[in-house]
C-alpha cells in the first residue's frame, strides 16, 4: 500500500545523482512517511517514472515489482525448466511474481484463499492455483514433480506455510521466507534443514537488495519496461482517498483485498 508518487516532488541534486532533474516524474520504494501529500526525501531513493507508466501504476508496483525482481532474478534466477512455488497468489507480490515467472517460461505453482482467486491468480500466468483450505499443497507439488519437489519456494505467509514448505523443496533447494503474513515463524532447529534435504533458507528483505543505487536503477528500469512492454499488468485491486487510509487497513487486515492497493491523496 503505497502512494509512491509524489507528482509534485521536485527533485534536488544530492551528491552522486545526476540522472534527475526539476520536474520529472519520479517514484520510490521505501521511505517512512508515504501516507502524506508531498515530502522531502533524499534524490538518490528516487527513480525516475518512464512515459507509458501512469502514476497509479507506478505506486502499484514498484515496491511490489522491486520484490518480484530480487525474488526471481536475484535469490534464484528463475528459467523456463523451473517449476516453483509461490504462496499468496492472488496478493499484491503474488501477482506480479506469477506474472514475472510465467514471462521467464517457469511453470508457477501458487496458493490462494478462494475460487476468485485462483481464477486470478490463473488470469496472471499462475499454471497451478491452489486453494489450500481444500486441497494439500505439499500433495500438489509432489503429483505435479513426481515427488522430485522444487527448486525454490517463495512464502510470504510465514507461520501458516513455513513447515509445510519446507517439505515442497528439492535436495538443495531455496527456501525464501519473504513475509509473515500469519505471523511470524517460530524459532526451529536448523537441523531441519540437513534432515528435509540439505536446503537452503534466506529471509530477506528488499532494503539490502536495492541498496546501491545501481541496483536500484537496473531492477526499477528491467521492471518499467516490462509494464510498458504489457508483459506485467498492475492490478489495482482497490483505491482510497488518503483520508480512509484506516479502512484500507481493516480491508487488508479482513483479507478482503486482490492486488494492490492504493491511497490518493
Ligand atoms: N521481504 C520483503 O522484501 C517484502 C517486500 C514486500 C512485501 N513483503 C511481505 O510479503 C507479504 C505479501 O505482501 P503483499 O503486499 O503482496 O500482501 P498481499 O499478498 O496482498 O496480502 C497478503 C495475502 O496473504 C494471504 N494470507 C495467507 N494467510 C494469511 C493470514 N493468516 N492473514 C492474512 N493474509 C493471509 C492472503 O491471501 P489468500 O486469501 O489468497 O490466502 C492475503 O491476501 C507481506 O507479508 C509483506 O510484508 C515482504
Amino acid at each position: 500500500m503505497i502512494p509512491t508518487i509524489a507528482p509534485a516532488c521536485i527533485p534536488w541534486r544530492c551528491a552522486g545523482v545526476a540522472d534527475l532533474q526539476p520536474g520529472d516524474r519520479v517514484a520510490y520504494p521505501l521511505h517512512p512517511g508515504s501516507y502524506s501529500e508531498a515530502k522531502l526525501i533524499p534524490a538518490d531513493l528516487l527513480v525516475p517514472v518512464p512515459d507509458g507508466v501512469t502514476d497509479e501504476q507506478a505506486a502499484a508496483i514498484l515496491l511490489k515489482g522491486l520484490t518480484a525482481h530480487y525474488l526471481l532474478r536475484r535469490i534464484y534466477p528463475v528459467g523456463p525448466e523451473d517449476t516453483i512455488l509461490i504462496h499468496a497468489a492472488a496478493g499484491g507480490v503474488g501477482l506480479i511474481a506469477c506474472q514475472w515467472a510465467s514471462h521467464l517460461g517457469a511453470a508457477v505453482i501458487g496458493t490462494v484463499g478462494s475460487d476468485d482467486k485462483a481464477d486470478l491468480a490463473r488470469a496472471n500466468g499462475c499454471r497451478y492455483p491452489v486453494v489450500y483450505s481444500r486441497e494439500s499443497f505439499v500433495d500438489k507439488v509432489r503429483e505435479l514433480t513426481g515427488g522430485a519437489g522444487l527448486p525454490v519456494v517463495y512464502d510470504s505467509v510465514g507461520k501458516d506455510t513455513f513447515h509445510d514448505s519446507l517439505d515442497c523443496l528439492a535436495p538443495m533447494g531455496i527456501m525464501v521466507s519473504f513475509g509473515q503474513s500469519s505471523g511470524p515463524v517460530p524459532p526451529f532447529d536448523p537441523g531441519i534443514l540437513a534432515r528435509k534435504g540439505s536446503l537452503f533458507l534466506t529471509r530477506p528483505t528488499l532494503a539490502h537488495y536495492i541498496a546501491r543505487r545501481g541496483d536500484l536503477l537496473s531492477a526499477s528500469t528491467e521492471l518499467f519496461d516490462l509494464v510498458r512492454s504489457g508483459a506485467i499488468r498492475t492490478h489495482i485491486g482497490q483505491t482510497y482517498d488518503l483520508k480512509n487510509a484506516a479502512q484500507a487497513h481493516r480491508d487488508l487486515e479482513a483479507r478482503m483485498t486482490s492486488g494492490s492497493t492504493i491511497l490518493i491523496p
